[in-house]
């Protein structure tokens, strides 16, 4: 695992930015993984404002995102489909049919979470994954005792996160449940970046440095991949 530590949030979206380009650059048809969140909104910011001024800059490229919440319509503020319109799909070149989310709506979300699978694995698997971190430790939506060989599923969200989550949603209407990549699924990506930045994350951030490996910390199964850089203000 590797680690850099910059001095604002500012220069870490700079720089996962500058990653995230550099691969779709290097790499025009590459599948991402994408993260949600407050931290990687300046990450998207630059992207967008950089790929204004290229041609075809994500003409090829693939996207699948970490999670969605269970039950709620893709249009309503708060879901992540809304966000991603918002911080990049709205505003780059990527074709609609190549950005991918679980749908959070579908009759069957048992079924939709083996679809999502299948949709990763006929992309040809993730080529880099960013991730940001809960406060917990967790990553996507894995909350603390989630087995390190999960696989995309529905998920009961803790009181923790839903409070971390509540700004887009009126009181008490956060989603009680959210479909999320496993971390089995997670850590097949080739690269992973994990971001942090926010209040609140120092422990988390002590707890990942001490290298203890434990399904009570979720972020802690990526010791187990070969090819993991922590970028954090
Ligand atoms: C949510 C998302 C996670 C994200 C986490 C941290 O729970 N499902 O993927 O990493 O929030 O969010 P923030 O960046 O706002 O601290």
């Amino acid at each position: 695992m590797k680690w850099e530590t910059v001095d604002s949030a500012d220069a870490l979206a700079g720089r996962a930015a500058e990653i995230l380009l550099t691969t779709i650059r290097e790499n025009p048809r590459a599948v991402l993984g994408l993260p949600t969140g407050r931290t990687p909104i300046g990450m998207y910011e630059r992207v967008v404002r950089e790929c204004a001024r290229e041609y075809h800059c994500f003409r090829d490229v693939t996207t699948f995102n970490l999670d969605e919440y269970a039950g709620l319509p893709r249009e309503h503020p708060g879901s992540y489909f809304t966000y991603m319109k918002l911080h990049l799909f709205d505003h780059v070149d990527l074709d609609p049919a190549n950005t991918h989310l679980p749908c959070g709506t579908a009759p069957d979300l048992d079924a939709e979470c083996i679809r999502y699978e299948s949709e990763i694995a006929d992309a040809g698997g993730l080529d880099l994954t960013f991730l940001g971190l809960g406060r917990n430790g967790h990553i996507g939506f894995n909350e603390p005792g989630t087995p390190f060989d999960a696989r995309t599923r529905v998920v009961e969200l803790t009181q923790s996160t839903r409070h971390a989550n509540a700004d887009l949603f009126a009181d008490g209407s956060v989603p009680t449940h959210a479909i999320t990549m496993g971390i089995g699924t997670i850590l097949e990506s080739k690269r992973i970046v994990l971001l942090v930045s926010g209040s609140g994350k120092e422990d988390a951030v002590a707890r990942l440095r001490s290298g203890e490996v434990s399904e009570e910390f979720p972020a802690s199964a990526l010791w187990r991949h070969g090819d993991v850089l922590v970028l954090k203000v």
